[in-house]
């Protein structure tokens, strides 16, 4: 992919993990409830990790896809607790690469990663029996046609559960009962306000030691954690459950 928006994250994705700085704030910052071994590249945690279990109630054997999977560690956590099968798809090769890589780290062999999208899954009509994605939507332009080709890809009775951020002016609930889905569930997450503002504030206070360690791929990380903050408090990160009609 070149020219989209998010290959400004592909040299984040392949030295992100070559940082002691970023993993100590992270770690500072939500404690145990930070789930590290899953190398997460967002402000995924044990506790939303559970909530997505218990939403998505997968069967054993059931075939979740993980849309926006970056290096993969949400969704393999997911579907191994579900003893369901996983499908990850990213746009960005790095993250692909590093998904497989964590798959057979940790050991989970009933997972497979390919490069796509929300808006090209490459999956046929009703593919799989539910969707996870995680802090991956508010980077997607058209959400219409994103959750147009998640109804189309799951089956009838299928679940979609996401987090992302809800700005003012978006109604994801809203959408997708549009798109043919009964929304479910749509809550905020623990204390994400307090958390995130912390991880930025810790990210431009210690910006020397992450730009040394991170190379160029630190100026996406600052820029981020600069313009982030002015907008973040009616920006809240949200889960939201819906059931294909
Ligand atoms: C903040 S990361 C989250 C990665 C992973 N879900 C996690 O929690 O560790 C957002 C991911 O969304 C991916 N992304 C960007 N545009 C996308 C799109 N149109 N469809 C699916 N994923 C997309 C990015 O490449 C990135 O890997």
């Amino acid at each position: 992919m070149s020219g989209v928006a998010e290959e400004r994250y592909a040299d984040f994705y392949t030295r992100q993990l070559s940082s002691p700085t970023l993993l100590r704030i992270y770690q500072d910052v939500y404690g145990a409830d930070y789930p590290e071994e899953l190398r997460p590249f967002g402000f995924v945690t044990r506790t939303d990790l559970a909530r997505f279990t218990d939403l998505l109630a997968l069967p054993p054997g059931a075939l979740l896809v993980d849309l926006g999977c970056g290096r993969g560690g949400p969704g393999i956590e997911v579907a191994r607790k579900a003893g369901a099968r996983l499908l990850g798809l990213d746009p960005l090769e790095s993250a692909v690469a590093g998904a497989r890589r964590l798959a057979a780290e940790l050991g989970f062999t009933e997972a497979e990663f390919g490069v796509g999208g929300f808006t090209e899954t490459g999956l046929g009509e009703a593919a799989c029996d539910a969707v996870l994605s995680v802090d991956a939507l508010w980077m997607v332009w058209n959400k219409r046609a994103a959750f147009a080709e998640v109804a189309r890809v799951l089956r009838p009775g299928g679940r979609l559960v996401l987090s992302t951020w809800e700005p003012p002016y978006l109604d994801h609930a809203g959408m997708l009962e549009k798109a043919g889905f009964t929304v479910t569930a749509r809550e905020e997450t623990g204390r994400w306000l307090e958390r995130q503002t912390e991880v930025y504030r810790r990210i431009l206070l210690e910006s020397p030691a992450l730009e040394s360690e991170l190379g160029p791929g630190a100026a996406v990380l600052l820029a981020e954690a600069r313009d982030t903050p002015e907008t973040l408090p009616t920006t809240p990160r949200i889960i939201v459950a819906a059931t294909l009609n």
